[in-house]
């Protein structure tokens, strides 16, 4: 039974409305499951379950109830990325059904006081949680990016939950919110060089599959950027459910349990991952962003195209606040003149390119590569961005 002070007994006992009770019983339910003895204050939270594509419209039924119930975030909460950009979904040719059905979703949102900030990667717009600080996040790479790379402590959450928890402002203390379990149970010494963003998408889908839901420790990695810790987790998040995972001597965490198994990770293995992932076949659309890239990499990517016209369509995938940016830095009008587009609010993953004439997608994300052909019927081209954009 999970201890609720006074106040989250309120909640529970319907005395502070019928959302905040409904959303108590989540978070106390979840507490019981997991054996957390009390809940604990969460600085933010953010809600998975954004795009009509995923969450349909018995989601959208969910999400207005709460609302006619009375339902109001407590705590700064953000939204993960829904499926479509809401200023050019036209020009995207996004289905008028689909792009109706989503302003609906985003609008029952934003009527619980929740911010529309439609990205996998708030951490590049400022949202940046200290070391040791509690959250509820609920997107998986948004996960393992904060507990592994800036060091703060949430679950993997479901949509439900995380809502929950941001109407509740607590969650239930247990998993990765306590020391003793943020340990690595596997180490993976890393003995070929990672030359480009792809290859840690690669080592991530090889080691995800492996881990499955042990937390690796990588040895051997000389140097990492942000954007490729960000794209490890999300590829070892999409093949396995990894939330956490630690890099000798770059992550501000690196604990490894005495008695963990160990793998090497060798030239051989990455270029078998690699291969796994690749079609070989030439894409009509390369997406690049996946997790939502940063200034650096639309930058990276401007002038990559500036230099060389790319020969298929490209989206860069961001959040609206680093779009508006690119735009304001002449970044998106160069990619624009390559043929290419910034796309705010949505991702490849989430939106609905079956149904926009597209079978074959490229992209050096391994968790695009996961998920491309279940979610969207696409054949996918792997690789850097120099080889997909250019085949
Ligand atoms: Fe983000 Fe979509 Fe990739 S939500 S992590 S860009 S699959």
């Amino acid at each position: 039974m999970v201890n609720l002070t006074k106040e989250q007994q309120k909640m529970h006992d319907g005395e502070m409305g019928e959302a905040a009770r409904q959303s108590m019983e989540i978070l106390a339910a979840m507490g019981k499951i997991y054996g957390a003895e009390k809940m604990i204050g969460i600085s933010s939270a953010q809600v998975s379950g954004v795009s009509y594509k995923t969450i349909g419209d018995a989601g959208l039924e969910y999400l207005q109830d709460l609302v006619e119930k009375g339902a109001k975030t407590t705590v700064p909460t953000f939204l993960n990325p829904a499926g479509m950009d809401t200023s050019q979904w036209e020009e995207m040719r996004i289905p008028k059904d689909f792009a109706e059905k989503q302003i609906e979703i985003l609008d029952a949102y934003s009527k619980m006081g929740i911010m529309k900030t439609c990205t996998c990667a708030p951490y590049f717009i400022g949202i940046r949680p200290k070391q040791g600080e509690h959250l509820a996040w609920a997107e998986s790479s948004a996960v393992a990016f904060a507990n592994s790379v800036l060091g703060a402590r949430t679950n993997r959450e479901g949509g439900p939950s995380a809502l929950a928890a941001a109407i509740c402002g607590v969650t239930p203390e247990y998993g990765l919110h306590l020391d003793k379990n943020r340990t690595a149970n596997i180490i993976v010494d890393v003995e070929c060089e990672l030359k480009t963003t792809a290859d840690f998408g690669a080592l991530g889908s090889a080691v995800g599959r492996l881990a499955k839901n042990k937390y690796p420790a990588f040895r051997g990695i000389k140097s990492a950027t942000e954007e490729q810790l960000k794209v490890l987790g999300a590829s070892m998040a999409a093949t396995g459910s990894v939330p956490i995972f630690f890099v000798e001597n770059i992550t501000p965490e690196y604990k490894v349990a005495e008695d963990a198994e160990r793998m090497p990770f060798t030239d051989h293995q990455l270029e078998e991952s690699r291969a796994a992932l690749d079609s070989n076949e030439k894409p009509q659309l390369v997406t690049i962003g996946c997790p939502h890239a940063s200034l650096e990499e639309i930058r990276e990517v401007a002038a990559m195209v500036k230099a060389k016209k790319p020969t298929c369509e490209f989206w860069v995938c961001t959040s609206r606040k680093l779009k508006e940016e690119a735009e304001r830095l002449g970044y998106a009008k160069t990619i624009q003149e390559a043929g290419g587009r910034v796309v705010a609010d949505t991702c490849m993953v989430v939106c609905p390119l079956e149904r926009m004439g597209y079978t074959v997608t490229g992209t050096n994300s391994g968790k695009a590569a996961k998920y491309l052909p279940s979610l969207c019927k696409q054949r996918v081209a792997f690789g850097k961005l120099e080889d997909i954009l250019y085949r």
